[in-house]
């Protein structure tokens, strides 16, 4: 095999003109796009993706949780396959590079080894997977592809049951579906994902490539506190069971408990909701969606328990009941370090300053480490916004990640 495959690179007009397009689908005008898992504009640019495949001369696969695919037959018939790619579903009202970026640079890495004539050892698929964002379940497509999705993980989706069947519905998708999605791990080589960093480091280094050590752990709870409705304006300030009081001190206390009790940890209160949710009656119930995260399985556990027992403790003081419910966990993974010193030498090899550095996003790497070496490789976020109309990265941070990918994949399975 000649060493021609390091000179190889992407088609920055081809690669670019992807990525607008797709950023116009389920756009919100400001620079953002909404496209929630299984919303009518996540189908929409789906739809949109089969067509670039089908257009490219690749073969499309779709499999039973909805998961879309190009694969490229570069290998032997039967052979292993090399996975590329991260989501094209969004949260919402969200920014359009989270997962699309990484969806499209696997869809360009596939054509131009096409277009090289190039015979791997393996074959390659770029693939988008359904519902990373976690509006609906949360890596729902790759945990079914690795095989870890439950039956139990479908019953309190962090999205609610009812918007989870209706999105499988207008996707023409099942539970057993999701349920029989599963791969053998012994059919995957690995796993390359392409994404923004969402965070300050790399711009503020002023680097271009970020090389993933660890995905964080990501755990979610609804918490409910219950008191009494009451009339607001008889019943006097001492007397009363305001659930509210309890939601709003625990939004506080866990803030400081983070700070205080657990470095490098995060949690957040998401969205909270009372009832009834008028002006003139007091709180009798309010409900309040938690995530947390953590870089290292000890702290990770420990901080899920803190948490908990802050709400209970809160709930006593302010005389309220409370209820939980819990909406899912994945652990904190390490990438592979193989995986991590080719994306490394691809980076080096295209003159480009990379540094080492965990992720506080979760991603579908963290999935598809438990069944092959996987790795990430992240570009500058500007800003290090994300999650937000406001989030940009700059279109030769872009085209640099997409040959880093490329030639990270080529590393994998020709050294
Ligand atoms: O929420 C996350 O960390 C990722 O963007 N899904
Ligand atoms: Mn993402
Ligand atoms: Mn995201």
């Amino acid at each position: 095999m000649t060493d021609n495959w390091k000179d190889i690179r992407i088609n920055p007009d081809r690669f670019w003109a992807n990525f607008e397009a797709q950023a116009e689908i389920g756009a919100t005008g400001d620079g953002g796009v909404n496209r929630p898992a299984l919303s009518e504009a996540h189908l929409a640019v789906r739809d949109w993706f089969r067509q670039q495949v089908d257009s490219a001369g690749l073969a499309f696969r779709l499999d039973g949780a909805g998961n879309h695919s190009a694969v490229l037959a570069c290998g032997p018939a039967g052979g292993q396959t090399l996975l590329l790619g991260s989501h094209l579903d969004s949260v919402p009202y969200g920014g359009r590079f989270d997962g699309p970026l990484g969806v499209l640079a696997a869809l360009e890495v596939l054509q131009v080894v096409q277009e090289a004539g190039l015979k791997l050892p393996v074959n390659l698929e770029a693939i988008d997977f359904t519902d990373e964002e976690g509006t609906l379940v949360g890596v729902l497509g790759s945990s079914a592809l690795v095989g870890s999705l439950r039956l139990d993980d479908l019953q309190t989706p962090r999205g609610g049951r009812e918007a989870l069947l209706a999105g499988l519905a207008r996707a023409g998708l099942d539970e057993s579906c999701l349920l029989a999605a599963g791969r053998p791990a012994s059919s995957l080589a690995g796993y390359l994902e392409l994404h923004i960093e969402q965070g300050p480091r790399l711009i503020e280094a002023s680097l271009g490539i970020g090389i993933v050590t660890d995905i964080v752990g990501i755990g979610s709870y609804r918490l409910t506190f219950s008191g009494s409705a009451n009339h607001a304006g008889t019943t006097p300030m001492d007397a009363r069971k305001d659930a509210g009081l309890g939601a709003a001190a625990f939004i506080l206390a866990v803030r400081r408990l983070v700070l205080e009790e657990f470095p490098g940890c995060v949690a957040n209160v998401g969205a909270v909701r009372f009832e009834p949710g008028a002006f003139n009656i007091v709180p009798g119930l309010a409900e309040l969606i938690l995530e947390f995260r953590s870089p290292r399985k000890e702290s990770f556990a420990l901080l899920e328990e803190a948490l908990l027992a802050l709400a209970f403790d809160l709930a006593e003081q302010y005389d309220l009941g409370l209820q939980y419910e819990f909406l899912g966990r994945h652990q904190p993974t390490p990438m592979s370090p193989a995986v991590s010193q080719a994306v490394a030498a691809a980076a080096e090899a295209l003159s480009l300053r990379s540094i080492l550095l965990a992720s506080g996003a979760g991603h579908d790497a963290q999935l598809l480490a438990e069944a092959c070496p996987s790795g990430m490789v992240f570009i500058p976020s500007v800003g290090g916004i994300s999650h937000s109309p406001d989030e940009f990265s700059r279109r030769k941070d872009c085209l640099n990640g997409a040959n880093v990918l490329l030639q990270t994949c080529l590393r994998m399975v020709y050294l």
